[in-house]
C-alpha cells in the first residue's frame, strides 16, 4: 500500500499553466478519482505521479520518500507503480501472455511464478482464452484489458489508471468497473483513476477530485460532492441539473421565467439567485407548488424523462416509469420539488434547501 502526498504542485507548459497548486494526500488503500472535462489536467497529474513529467514547482512524495521536488527526481521505473495509459500500448510482436508477463520477465522471476501470476490476471480481465493471440487479432477493448492485466501482474502498491475503460462497450465497462474495484479491495492497493465520466467516478471512488482548468474545484466522497457541491461547476458536472434564475425575498423565490410562479424559501439570500434543481428531485403531485403543461414524455424503460412548460421555461422531470403512464402530452400538471440548491451570482453554493413534502 502507498500514500501519495502532493505539496503545492504546479505545472506549466511554456506560458500555459495546466495545474495550479495541487495540494493533497491520497491515503493508503484509497480509490481516488481525478475527474474533469477534457484538457483540465488529469493526465498531466497522473504523469507527474508516475514520473513521466516533472512538476514546475512543488513536491511529490510516495510514502515518505520525496520522488519529485527540488533537485530530487526518482525515475518512473524506480517508483513501483502500475500504470495504464490513456493511449494504452501493447507490444504488437508479443502475444497476450507475453505482453502481460513482461513486467515479471524483465525482473527475471521464475517461470512457474510468472505463469501463475499471468493466468490469474488474465482470468480477472476475462481474457484467459486469448492468451496466445497477438494484439492485431484483438479488439480495442480487449487490448485495453491486456494493458490493465500487465499493470496488475507485478502487484504494484500504487496503480494509476488513465481512462482504462474508454474503449469498452457499456456492459463490459460496468463489469470491469466492478472488477477493478474488487481487485483494489482485495489487494488493498491505492488507485488513482482518471476519467471524465461522472457515473464511473461516482460508482468507484472513495474520494473524487473534480478539476476544472487545472484547479481542484472540490474534493470529497461521491455523496459529499453530489449533495453539497461547492459551486455551480461542480453541481453541473455531476449528474443532471437545471439552473433557473430567481429572485429571493426572504420568504419565497420567484421565477420570472416561469410566469412569476414561486416556491417557499426562507434562506439568508436576498435578490438575484441561481436555483439548481436535479430533474429526479421534481415529481408530479396534484398538490404541487408549480403548475405547467406536459409537453413530452420520453420513455426510457426504468424512468420517464418529461418536459413540462412552465411559463417560458422548460422544466425537466425524471419520473419513475409506472406511476405516470396515465399522463397525456398537453395535459396540465402540478409538480413538487424535493431539494433545491441556491447559488449566489458568483456561483458559490449559498444553501442546500430541503423542501419536505
Ligand atoms: N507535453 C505537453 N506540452 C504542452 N502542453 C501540454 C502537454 N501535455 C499536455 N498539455 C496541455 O495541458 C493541458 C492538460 O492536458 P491533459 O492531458 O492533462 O488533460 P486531460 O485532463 O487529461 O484531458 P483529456 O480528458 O482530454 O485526456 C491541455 O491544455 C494540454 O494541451
Ligand atoms: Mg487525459
Amino acid at each position: 500500500m502507498a500514500t501519495v502526498t502532493i505539496k503545492h504542485i504546479t505545472k506549466a507548459f511554456g506560458d500555459n499553466v495546466v495545474l495550479k497548486e495541487f495540494n493533497e494526500t491520497f491515503r493508503e488503500g484509497e480509490f481516488i478519482t481525478l475527474l474533469g472535462p477534457s484538457g483540465c489536467g488529469k493526465t498531466t497529474m497522473l504523469r507527474i505521479i508516475a514520473g513521466f513529467e516533472k512538476p514546475t514547482s512543488g513536491e511529490l512524495y510516495i510514502d515518505d520518500q520525496l520522488v519529485s521536488g527540488g533537485k530530487t527526481f526518482v525515475p518512473p521505473e524506480k517508483r513501483s507503480i502500475g500504470m495504464v495509459f490513456q493511449s494504452y500500448a501493447v507490444w504488437p510482436h508479443m502475444n497476450v501472455f507475453d505482453n502481460v508477463a513482461y513486467p515479471l520477465t524483465i525482473k527475471k522471476k521464475p517461470k512457474a511464478e510468472i505463469r501463475e501470476a499471468v493466468e490469474h490476471v488474465l482470468d480477472i480481465v476475462h481474457l484467459s482464452q486469448y492468451a496466445q493471440r497477438f494484439p492485431n487479432q484483438l479488439s480495442g477493448g480487449q487490448q485495453q484489458r491486456v494493458a490493465l492485466a500487465r499493470a496488475l501482474v507485478a502487484a504494484p502498491k500504487l496503480l494509476l489508471l488513465d481512462e482504462p475503460l474508454s474503449n469498452l462497450d457499456a456492459k463490459l465497462r460496468e463489469s470491469m468497473r466492478f472488477e477493478i474495484k474488487e481487485i483494489q479491495r482485495k489487494l488493498g492497493i491505492t488507485v488513482v483513476y482518471v476519467t471524465h465520466d461522472q457515473t464511473e467516478a461516482m460508482a468507484m471512488s472513495d474520494r473524487i477530485f473534480l478539476i476544472n482548468r487545472g484547479v481542484v474545484q472540490q474534493s470529497g466522497t461521491p455523496q459529499e460532492i453530489y449533495n453539497q457541491p461547492a459551486n455551480q461547476f461542480v453541481a453541473d458536472f455531476l449528474g443532471k441539473v437545471d439552473f433557473f434564475k430567481g429572485e429571493a425575498d426572504g420568504e419565497r423565490i420567484v421565477f420570472p421565467g416561469m410566469g412569476g410562479q414561486s416556491i417557499a424559501y426562507s434562506g439568508p439570500r436576498r435578490g438575484k439567485v441561481e436555483v439548481a434543481i436535479r430533474p429526479e428531485n421534481i415529481y408530479f403531485d396534484p398538490d404541487g407548488v408549480l403548475e405547467g403543461t406536459l409537453e413530452h414524455q420520453y420513455y426510457l424503460g426504468d424512468v420517464d424523462d418529461c418536459r413540462v412548460r412552465v411559463g417560458d421555461t422548460a422544466v425537466r422531470v425524471i419520473a419513475s416509469g409506472f406511476a405516470y403512464k396515465t399522463l397525456r402530452d398537453g395535459q396540465k400538471v402540478r409538480m413538487n420539488i424535493r431539494d433545491i440548491m441556491v447559488f449566489e451570482d458568483d456561483g458559490l453554493l449559498e444553501q442546500m434547501l430541503k423542501i419536505q413534502t
